[in-house]
């Protein structure tokens, strides 16, 4: 675990930062992700209350964060965007999400908070049609891209054209793993620690393969998911599209045995 952020890119105007060890106790291990563009900021997936105040304080280093541009979210999850109540309050920030998901997120934002505002929460999202959409960010953009299924119904991830890396959210996901902070340096050793969490968080091997299409014909440098260790240079990208291509999961791996009514108590 590294405590300060993890460089993944800076060429001294653009920078991409990773957050690998702000969540402690019961929570998952997540990464959390800062893109600096000159005097403008975005964040991916922040997360909920555990890593709001470490993020607000290292994105304070670049500018004031009332002026952050955007808070993207991969999908609706608490460990994605539970802290959205805060970063609507404390900042300017737009937050952008697929618009399966604009709707049910102002249910994360007390009735205390919403008085706060002078408008609505609602006006502060960014609602991401299901073909995806590129949105302006400093002198570039950042590109959402369609992940339905993987795994939420409505879940983008996002491409930035400057760093050529792709944040995949919870695509690429390893658990339980030690040195998240490093990437992933022998392939087959890695696979037990994504396997379980892709067999049962993913939705099926059809949408992977879509997916997987989708991504070859990008220039792809780093693949980094939001959980554990991230897949950098073009050999590690491509055995992590094949493997996630060759991966029956979800749904292609259920049977009756999934629908029982249960007997046990818990
Ligand atoms: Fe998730
Ligand atoms: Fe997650």
């Amino acid at each position: 675990m590294a405590a300060e952020p993890i460089v993944l890119f800076d060429d001294g105007h653009h920078k991409c930062l990773m957050f690998d060890s702000l969540v402690t106790g019961e929570g998952v291990q997540s990464n959390q992700f800062l893109i600096v563009d000159g005097k403008h900021e975005a964040l991916i997936d922040p997360g909920g209350d555990l890593t709001y105040t470490p993020l607000s304080v290292a994105a304070s280093r670049y500018m004031n964060i009332r002026d952050m541009d955007y808070v993207f979210a991969s999908h609706q999850d608490p460990d994605i965007i539970g802290a959205i109540d805060r970063w609507i309050v404390h900042t300017r920030a737009k937050i952008v999400t697929s618009r399966l998901w604009a709707r049910f997120l102002p249910h994360l934002v007390s009735s205390y908070v919403t008085n706060q505002l002078s408008g609505s929460v609602y006006d502060r999202i960014v609602s991401i049609p299901d073909a995806g959409a590129n949105v302006k960010f400093g002198d570039s953009f950042l590109q959402c891209l369609p992940a339905h299924f993987m795994h939420s119904v409505g879940n983008l991830q996002f491409y930035d054209p400057v760093s050529k890396i792709l944040f995949s959210g919870d695509l690429g996901a390893s658990l339980g793993g030690e040195d998240d902070h490093l990437p992933v340096k022998d392939f087959d050793k890695h696979i037990p620690s994504m396997i379980g969490f892709h067999r049962r968080y993913i939705a099926s091997q059809k949408v992977c393969r879509l997916w997987a299409n989708m991504v070859r014909e990008m220039d792809v440098a780093m693949i980094v998911p939001q959980h554990g260790k991230r897949f950098e240079g073009p050999v590690m990208v491509d055995r992590f599209l094949n493997w996630v291509s060759d991966m029956e999961c979800g749904i292609d791996l259920m049977t009756q045995d999934n629908y029982r009514r249960p007997v046990d108590y818990v």
